[in-house]
């Protein structure tokens, strides 16, 4: 596993020791190839569905477990985020292949489309479970032109997509490895985290226009700066969410401004909101809230402003039978677990739509994730990769 580990993380590889492998992108579509080429090398069969998803199946009479994670990155991301999900599911079935094992399931290890977002979000759980929508499609986070882009470099036809939707009758469940990517983990000094809930989530883009003009002759006063609006309303995001929503979290991502050049007023500010919460009438007001507060700057600043809702995940709960079942994996093999819930969003929160869905997490060295020094000790990784065996084992035991 180790060395089907490393073998990803040089795709992609970046100076800073992580990985960038944004969806769709080149250094993205050869690490599902290699995938691919790996899981046939293995003697495993392969299919790649209409949205893109890519499996490695290990047939049997039965329905099918699926076993996944993304291997797309964040830009300038790190090694283990969706990655360490991917080999281990693959390496479940190496290990029950090699047992000589007869399951009364299929294992099936998959490699969802696009959970990071850089294109829409969790594009290919959502076309599998059928809750991908077409406005999704027609305002996605990346932009319009990025996903038409990214779909076309990898073969994929947008009005396909939605036909990778899978009966749930025709499946046992879902099971994801992952690196928890917070540091609850690693300060309780617990081995593994049984996942309870998943974040709910909420993108939009802002775009405050003013006028742009002369940095040298426009008096302070007399200025429609679009910067300034999109860094007032940044920085109120903060305060907002501190004083009012404490137990939420919301980002200022990205902030471009145009025409961008030090000697001109910004004319148009272009931003990237998003905010969480684990409960879904706190989200509505938070949403209500940060949206009001960048209306103010309209009339401060005397700007336009246009919002642009481009994503929306729902908190989740997942099943506690499987919950049950990755407890008492870690048990049967003397690691120590917790209950904890997620605060970042995964492909699970979209399988548990249609089947019964859970996650085991591994600690994240001091919390740090969506970064290139991202990092999961190797020892912790196994102890996961172990943990999602033996939860696999149990659950195709229980639906035989
Ligand atoms: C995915 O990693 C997300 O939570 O944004
Ligand atoms: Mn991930
Ligand atoms: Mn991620």
């Amino acid at each position: 596993m180790r060395a089907d580990f490393d073998a990803l993380a040089a795709i992609g590889a970046t100076a800073a020791g992580g990985v960038d492998r944004r969806s769709l992108g080149s250094a993205h579509l050869e690490a599902r190839g290699w995938f691919l080429e790996r899981a046939r090398s293995a003697g495993l069969e392969t299919r790649v569905d209409p949205a893109g998803n890519h499996s490695a199946v290990f047939g049997a009479d039965g329905p099918t477990l699926l076993l996944g994670s993304h291997l797309d990155s964040v830009p300038d991301g790190g090694r283990f985020d969706g990655a360490l999900g991917v080999v281990s599911a693959l390496h479940v079935l190496l290990a029950v292949q090699a047992s000589g094992l007869e399951l009364p399931v299929t294992l099936e290890a998959i490699d969802f489309t696009d959970e990071e977002g850089t294109l829409v979000g969790l594009l290919g759980s959502e076309a599998l479970t059928g809750a991908l929508t077409m406005e999704a499609l027609r305002a996605p986070r990346g932009g319009r032109d990025a996903l038409e882009a990214g779909l076309e470099r990898a073969g994929l036809k947008e009005e396909e997509l939605a036909a990778a939707r899978r009966d749930p009758g025709s499946l046992a469940g879902y099971l994801e490895l992952h690196i928890e990517q917070g540091p609850i983990l690693e300060r309780a000094h617990r081995q593994i985290g049984v996942v309870t809930s998943i974040v709910g989530a909420r993108s939009f883009s802002l775009a405050f226009s003013g006028r742009a003009g002369h940095a040298g002759t426009t008096p302070m006063t007399e200025r429609r700066d679009a910067g300034l609006a999109a860094a007032a309303f940044a920085v109120a995001v903060e305060e907002v969410v501190r004083r009012d929503f404490p137990s939420c979290v919301a980002t200022v991502g990205d902030i471009r401004l145009e025409p961008g050049a030090f000697n001109v007023v910004p004319g148009v500010a272009r931003l990237a909101l998003e905010f969480r919460s684990s409960d879904l009438q706190e989200l509505d007001s938070l949403e209500v809230a940060l949206l009001a507060r960048a209306r103010a700057e309209v009339t401060r600043r005397r700007v336009a402003l246009e919002i642009e809702p481009v994503g929306r995940w729902e908190p989740t709960s997942l099943d506690q039978e499987i919950c049950d079942a990755i407890e008492a994996a870690a048990d049967g093999l003397r690691l120590s677990s917790v209950r904890l819930h997620s605060g970042a969003g995964h492909d699970a929160q979209a399988l548990a739509a249609i089947t019964p869905a859970g996650m085991v997490f591994v600690p994240s060295v001091e919390g740090l994730s969506h970064d290139p020094g991202e990092l999961t000790h190797w020892d912790d990784c196994v102890n996961g990769a172990n943990v999602l065996l033996e939860a696999a084992l149990a659950l195709a035991a229980a639906r035989a």
